[in-house]
This record gives structure tokens, C-alpha cells and sequence, in this order.
């Protein structure tokens, strides 16, 4: 067992503090991570709300990049000195899902079984199952997935939550590509990713929408054809007016991704798809949200699909290589995420200034 530094959210609403903490040596099937840095998620935010549920105290951070320290017996996909970004999606291969081909849908990803601990023994809740606001932290093996080592750990390691999951958005539930028109409503680092990845795709026009015109720009530096302030217009006659001159007779998005989680923009994104369009609920709604007044014969008759989107349906071994190797080669612009390093000590001002617009990913770096 060895003693680090990390950030520990105690109590619903309640400052988070950074305190120190137990980290058990890997056993079977588990790894003790040095972490390099880790960006600041929104979810993050909503565990210390107790919006995720209410197992206080919280190990909050997940959004990591580091280095193998030691690995428990039988590991041997990874081993110490490895880069890695961590990942809460490592599949078990013996679920329903897995057996079935679907392993994004995995029903039972595997974490740490040992439980790390405040230092008079409290045991903490991970976020997300890594903990990563810390100097160290314990995964099982099957969440450090391998990328190339020359990368710059701040950037890729967004890939492990915010990153990924508006990238897959976009690319693996919207299922968008050359001759796919996108609109992304909520621009912050999740939405933005899902511009970017529709970038990748091929996807136009791409369309952003936000009420803040400082991430409209963010948007648009990270590929979005054309921004739209759902502050001063109505985001559901933009989209519809801007995927018709492009495509004759379109009626909206072939794909809208919603990245707020909020029942309003849900139903902006819901109209605002042409016939036979998809819609993708990346943002996650609080348990007290409802849709209200839509007309079953709208769903019906609109047809197309309305998805949800965990993690952007990526599998991390998958997925994370082959991103770090096109941000490598300058076709995926990871640092444009990275809007400040900050030090273990100020991921509570950061929450703060994660509402102020300035910020898309604060990152911090150990
Ligand atoms: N599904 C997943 O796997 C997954 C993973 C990570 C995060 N998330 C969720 O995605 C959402 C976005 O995360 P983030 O880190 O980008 O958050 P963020 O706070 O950085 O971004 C939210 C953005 O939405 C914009 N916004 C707010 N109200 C709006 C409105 N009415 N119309 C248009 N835009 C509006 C804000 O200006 C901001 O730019 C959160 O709900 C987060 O919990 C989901
Ligand atoms: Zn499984
Ligand atoms: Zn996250």
C-alpha cells in the first residue's frame, strides 16, 4: 500500500478538498497507475452534486493519461512503464452484450476489485470507477488502454471520457460520413468533440449551436461549417434553413446530437432532424427531467431513430489508438481541448470557471 495526494468530494454540494489517501498494491487482474494528468468532466461536477447517486466520499477525476507503475498477478496486456489513457469501459467478454457481439454495451465492465481508502479506512467511491484526480490510482488492467508514448498526456488523456464520448457520438451512434449533414447542440468539450469527429467523418454542413458565442468559436476552430446562438434564434428553423441549401428538399440533420442534457434542447434536436434522422442524447438529464407534449405521431411519423450515446459507444481498445495516431498526424486537434493546466489543488476553482464559458477542458497536470 503507498499514500498519495488526490481530490476527495465528502459531502452532496460541498467543496471538494484534496486529501490523502490509501492505494492498495495490485492484485489479480489490477494495476497501480501514476497519473500524468487528468482533464475536469462535467460529470465530475455532477458526482459532488450527488446528481450520479450517493456514495460519498468520491475519488473524483476520469479523464486520464499515465504511466504503469506495477501490475497485480496475471497481467500481462500491460505492464510497468506502459502509457496508457485510462478508460471505464473494460469489457468482461462474458456478458449477454459481450457474447452477443455488442461489447460496447458491456453489462458488466470490469473496475479494481480492491477498494482504495481515506487514511482512517473510509472507503472511497472512484468516479467512474478510476479515481483520477490523484498522484496515483488503482484500475483493473482491462482500463489502461496503450497509446503511443510520445503523445502529450494532457491532450490524449481526454480521450478516456469527454473526448471520446462526443468523437463516438458522432461517429459510431450518429453513424455521420461524407454526404451526412450534423448539427451539435451544447458546444462545450463534449459537443465540440462531436463536431470534431463529424469533421473527421466527412459529415456537411456542420452546424453548432450554443447560447454562449465563446464556444460557437471553439466550435468552429475544431471544423464546424456553421454556428448558430440558440440565445437570439430558434436553433430548429437555422438547422432546417442551413441543410437545405445544401441538400435540396432536406428538412433538417441527417444526425443531431444533443450535448447539454437538457428536456429543451432534447426537443430542439428531436425537430430539428430532416425525415428519417437520428438523434443522439450525449448530454445526461438529472432523474427529474421529462419531455413534455410530444405528440406520439411526431415520433412515429418522423421516423428515423432516437439513440442515447454512453461513452460515444467506443471501445477503448479500438478507438483510443487510432485517435492518439490521427492527433499524431495533426488531423485531430486534441490541444484545442486543453484550455488551461491547473495543479491538484484547483480542480474546485475549476468547476467554477466551467460555468463561466472560458473553459473547455481544464486539465489537471501532475
Ligand atoms: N454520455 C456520455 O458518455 C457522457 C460523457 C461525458 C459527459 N457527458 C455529458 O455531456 C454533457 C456535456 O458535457 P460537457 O463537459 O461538454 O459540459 P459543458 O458544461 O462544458 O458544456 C455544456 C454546453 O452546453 C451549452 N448550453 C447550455 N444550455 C444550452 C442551451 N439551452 N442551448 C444550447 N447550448 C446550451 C453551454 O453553453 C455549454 O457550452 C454533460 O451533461 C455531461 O455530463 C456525457
Ligand atoms: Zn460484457
Ligand atoms: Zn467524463
Amino acid at each position: 500500500m503507498q499514500q498519495v495526494r488526490a481530490v476527495v468530494a465528502r459531502a452532496k454540494g460541498e467543496p471538494v478538498t484534496v486529501e490523502t489517501i490509501n492505494v492498495p498494491d495490485p492484485v489479480v487482474g489490477e494495476a497501480v497507475v501514476r497519473i500524468q494528468s487528468c482533464g475536469v468532466c462535467h460529470t465530475d461536477l455532477h458526482y459532488r452534486e450527488g446528481g450520479i447517486n450517493d456514495e460519498f466520499p468520491f475519488l473524483l477525476g476520469h479523464e486520464a493519461a499515465g504511466v504503469v507503475e506495477s501490475v497485480g498477478e496475471g497481467v500481462t496486456a500491460i505492464a510497468p512503464g506502459d502509457f496508457v489513457v485510462l478508460n471505464w469501459r473494460a469489457v468482461c467478454g462474458e456478458c449477454r452484450a459481450c457474447k452477443r457481439g455488442d461489447l460496447q454495451y458491456c453489462f458488466a465492465t470490469h473496475n479494481a476489485t480492491q477498494k482504495m481508502t481515506l487514511d482512517d479506512g473510509t472507503e472511497l467511491s472512484p468516479a467512474l470507477g478510476i479515481g483520477a484526480f490523484a498522484e496515483k490510482t488503482l484500475v483493473a488492467a482491462g482500463q489502461c488502454t496503450k497509446v503511443d508514448p510520445s503523445a502529450r498526456p494532457a491532450a490524449v488523456g481526454l480521450l478516456g471520457c469527454g473526448v471520446m464520448a462526443g468523437i463516438g457520438a458522432a461517429i459510431n451512434t450518429g453513424a455521420v460520413g461524407r454526404g451526412k449533414s450534423i448539427a451539435v447542440i451544447g458546444c462545450g468539450g463534449v459537443g465540440v468533440a462531436a463536431v470534431a469527429g463529424a469533421a473527421l467523418a466527412g459529415a456537411s454542413p456542420i452546424i453548432a449551436v450554443d447560447i454562449d458565442p465563446k464556444k460557437l468559436e471553439a466550435a468552429k476552430r475544431l471544423g464546424a461549417t456553421h454556428l448558430v446562438d440558440s440565445s437570439s434564434v430558434d436553433p430548429v428553423e437555422e438547422i432546417k434553413r442551413i441543410c437545405a441549401v445544401t441538400y435540396d428538399g432536406a428538412e433538417g440533420a441527417d444526425v443531431v446530437v444533443e450535448a447539454v442534457g437538457r428536456p429543451e434542447t432534447w426537443k430542439q434536436a428531436f425537430y430539428a432532424r430532416d425525415l428519417a434522422g437520428v438523434l443522439v442524447l450525449v448530454g445526461v438529464p438529472t432523474p427529474d427531467m421529462k419531455v413534455p407534449d410530444l405528440p406520439l405521431i411526431d415520433v412515429f411519423g418522423r421516423g428515423g431513430a432516437l439513440k442515447s450515446s454512453w461513452y460515444g459507444d467506443c471501445l477503448p481498445e479500438r478507438d483510443f489508438p487510432m485517435l492518439v495516431d490521427l492527433y499524431q498526424q495533426g488531423r485531430l486537434d486534441l490541444d484545442a481541448f486543453v484550455t488551461e493546466e491547473i495543479g491538484i489543488d484547483d480542480v474546485e476553482a475549476a468547476f467554477d470557471r466551467m460555468h463561466s464559458g472560458d473553459v473547455l477542458r481544464s486539465v489537471v497536470v501532475l
